[in-house]
């Protein structure tokens, strides 16, 4: 097995480039997965069984079809869907945040259900109003429990993230992909392309875990 690494030391910083579309493709997927994870789970609780029945479709279609799919549904569908053809990188985030929040909704719903029941019944006897009761009392102990959960989840984006190259988008994956393409060599790119994948993951179970530490200290 020959390992030459010294031709892609040139292509290296254009590689490194792809760190920061794949980070903010998974950020902003995990911004719009959370909060439109939240809503969903509190759909799927509520006594509005319609609402339910209404995120469990939801669920249902997203968990039920590969990520993949639905991403090049977003991209190429975009001109029939929305009317005009958006950008691959803005495709990436909407199919990562929607799809995501089948996932998260799950996550918080079961978050949730996990709660002490005396909590909901203290602040009922207290006449706290539902929604207050919800964002206030009953999602703060909830976010605590799942956050190894939801760390795991933005670990799962940040490697399926690897699928954007398939439309286009300028990501880890596609760059090394390319420079392999380039130097007729594709094994130490991808190498090299694994090395990074696996320090980002690494990097975000330290946080996950010095977030879970500092959450348990305020107990
Ligand atoms: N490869 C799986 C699929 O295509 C991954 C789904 C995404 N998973 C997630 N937790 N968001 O369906």
């Amino acid at each position: 097995m020959g390992l030459d690494f010294s031709q892609i030391v040139p292509s290296i910083p254009y590689i490194l480039e792809g760190i920061w579309v794949t980070l903010r493709i998974v950020f902003f997927a995990g911004v719009i997965g959370f909060a439109l994870g939240i809503i969903l789970s509190l759909f799927k609780i509520s006594s509005v069984k319609p609402l339910g029945w209404l995120a469990d479709a939801y669920t249902s279609v997203f968990r039920g079809t590969p990520l993949v799919l639905q991403l090049m549904i977003i991209y190429f569908g975009s001109p029939q869907i929305l009317g005009f053809q958006i950008e691959p990188y803005a495709a990436a985030i909407i199919s990562f945040g929607l799809n995501s929040a089948a996932y998260i909704s799950e996550i918080i719903r079961a978050g949730i259900l996990a709660v002490d029941k005396g909590q909901r019944e203290a602040a009922e006897a207290l006449g706290v109003s539902y929604w207050q009761m919800m964002w206030d009392i009953i999602l703060p102990q909830a976010l605590k429990n799942i956050l190894p959960a939801l760390m795991n989840e933005f670990i799962t984006l940040t490697k399926e993230s690897a699928i954007v190259t398939t439309i286009g988008v300028m990501d880890i994956m596609r760059r090394s992909y390319q420079v392999g393409a380039e130097y007729y060599s594709y094994f130490e790119p991808l190498l090299f392309a694994g090395l990074i994948y696996y320090l980002m993951v690494i990097t975000l179970t330290f946080l996950g875990k010095l977030l879970e530490r500092r959450m348990r200290r305020s107990d």
